[in-house]
């Protein structure tokens, strides 16, 4: 097997998968206030058509799979599509980012179906400010659920996601930080990105202000990642048995280092999440497609990568929600 590349040399050799654009909830900062209209079934990859996707695209190179959404887990069947997945030989990391509430319904047959670890969003740890971050029906209580089933079946490690804003949540962070001491707590404090309804530059925090926040209650020691290899970097207060890690999507990009491709549900690749320009596989393949020439237009995915990303300018991209994209 040869690896893929892009044209700066980076290595690809992951690849995030939307499997709907359908979410259980409706954060404030991802969908639209206005709602999303989801896209018609017809347009949606089958799981027949993302396996052939990602098994193409592991001829291309790629040996880490990550499901998105939307939420991934309101799509019916999706323990299904890991098990589909986790055969193909070359992909030895199928992991997934959820929100969380339906964890608890489906962690033990996504483990038995070969999904190796889980990352959940939790924004908030009061009951009543997730209810309005959310606007739905869910509260806490149910994404703690989740967590506790995925450690349970043997999802590890869980990590938690937490996207940081002024007057949103900023005023949780020694909370959240707090759970790494006694429990084994993964949490990332993600700066938030300008995008959409909840953008506004008063808003923002940096990493470097959360950081100072945090270490209020103690000294953070740099530590190694764990399983991953992405952008956060990790810490830890001593003696914590969890991590505190960072994610620095504004302050301080990560593009050198990017080794991803996405996958949107209706059947686009997308070379970079801060970049409109998509590949479509959709129509091929529907109209036949071999897998040699779906790998070459993997390949060609790769290789229109742009160098970073140009949110300092303010250049965002218009075309989808957040919530169609994955993350
Ligand atoms: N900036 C940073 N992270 C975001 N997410 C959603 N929107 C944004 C944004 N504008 C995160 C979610 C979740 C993952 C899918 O992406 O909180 O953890
Ligand atoms: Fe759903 Fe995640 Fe978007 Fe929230 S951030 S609306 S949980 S897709």
């Amino acid at each position: 097997m040869t690896g893929l590349s892009d044209s700066f040399q980076r290595p690809i050799n992951y690849l995030r998968i939307s499997v709907t654009d359908r979410c259980n909830l409706r954060c404030a900062y991802c969908m639209p206030l206005d709602g999303i209209h989801p896209m018609p079934h017809a347009d949606i990859l089958t799981y027949e058509e993302i396996y052939t996707v990602a098994k193409a695209a592991a001829a291309a190179g790629i040996n880490k799979v990550r499901l998105t959404g939307g939420e991934p887990l309101v799509r019916l069947g999706l323990p299904e599509l890991v098990r589909m997945l986790a055969g193909i030989e070359a992909i030895d990391d199928i992991s997934m980012t959820t929100n969380g509430i339906l964890l608890a319904r489906y962690a033990t047959e996504l483990k038995s179906a070969g999904l190796r670890r889980v990352n959940v969003s939790l924004d908030t740890l009061k009951d009543e400010r997730f209810r309005s971050i959310t606007r739905g029906a869910y509260g806490v209580a149910d994404v703690l659920e989740g967590i506790k089933a995925a450690k349970s079946a043997g999802l590890k490690p869980v990590k938690i996601n937490v996207v940081v804003m002024a007057g949103m949540n900023d005023d949780e962070l020694i909370d959240f930080a707090a759970k790494t001491i006694d429990d084994e707590w993964h949490i990332r404090f993600i700066e938030h990105m300008p995008f959409g309804d909840g953008a506004s530059a008063a808003s923002f925090v940096s990493v470097n202000d959360m950081r100072k926040n945090i270490e209020t209650l103690g000294q953070l020691e740099p530590c190694q990642a764990g399983v991953g290899n992405g952008p956060a970097k990790y810490f830890r207060f001593p003696g914590a048995k969890g991590t505190v890690g960072f994610i620095t999507p504004v302050t301080e990009h990560f593009c050198f280092q990017c080794n991803r491709l996405r996958l949107t549900s209706d059947g686009k690749l997308r070379p970079c999440l801060l970049s409109e320009n998509e590949i479509d596989l959709r129509k091929p393949l529907r109209s036949g497609i071999s897998s040699e020439e779906l790998k070459l237009l993997i390949e060609k995915a790769a290789a229109c990568k742009p160098l970073q990303h140009h949110l300092s300018e303010g250049r965002v991209p218009k075309d989808r929600p957040f919530s169609q994209v994955g993350g």
